[in-house]
Parts: C-alpha cells; sequence; structure tokens
C-alpha cells in the first residue's frame, strides 16, 4: 500500500488538458478528462524523455509535442511508433478540491 500525495488543486488543471507536477524530483503528469475526472502517469514521455505537458489531449489520449507518439493516460498504453514503451500510471483522486496521487515506495 502507497501514500497518498496532494499534488495540487483541480482548478489548476483545465478539461481536457494536463499539468506537470514535481514531488520529490520526480515529475509527474496531471489530467482532467472531458468526464470531469482526474488521471496520473509519469510526466516524461518513454521515447525520448520530453515532458508531456506541452502535448494535447484528445478524449483519453496524450500525444506527445516531439514525434507526436501517443499513449492512453488512463492506462498508459503506448499507441504505436515511436513508443515502444508504456507510460506508467498512478492512482489519483479528488478530495476537498485537491488532487493526489499514489505512490507506492519500492
Ligand atoms: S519524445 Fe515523445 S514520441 Fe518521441
Amino acid at each position: 500500500m502507497g501514500r497518498w500525495v496532494d499534488v495540487c488543486a483541480t482548478t489548476e488543471v483545465d478539461e481536457e488538458d494536463l499539468i506537470s507536477v514535481e514531488f520529490e524530483g520526480h515529475d509527474y503528469a496531471i489530467y482532467h478528462d472531458e468526464d470531469g475526472e482526474f488521471f496520473a502517469t509519469d510526466a516524461h514521455c518513454t521515447h525520448e524523455k520530453v515532458n508531456l505537458c506541452d502535448g494535447f489531449v484528445e478524449g483519453e489520449i496524450i500525444e506527445c509535442p516531439k514525434h507526436n507518439g501517443r499513449f492512453n493516460f488512463k492506462t498508459g498504453e503506448g499507441l504505436g511508433s515511436p513508443v515502444c514503451i508504456d507510460l506508467k500510471t498512478y492512482p489519483c483522486k479528488v478530495e476537498n478540491e485537491r488532487v493526489f496521487i499514489e505512490l507506492v515506495e519500492v
């Protein structure tokens, strides 16, 4: 079981958009989908480590700003070339207008 970490306010992430947040030296991407739900992944593309926060959200897809690699941000699944490694996802919840992600110590 991991620990829940407060990463941002719900108002910081527009619908159909994402932001990058840093916590203890690691960057996480926080997504706000068109249905008002929040999701979290690693912030860096698994192809060449570009931060995805400048990418484009469409439905449940994040498109990397560098080579247009695409991931499903709800499952982390990479959706074809040039991406061949899935994106790590994190459990995410909202309490009192704050977004929390669950981090598991390894
Ligand atoms: S760096 Fe993201 S697709 Fe290449």
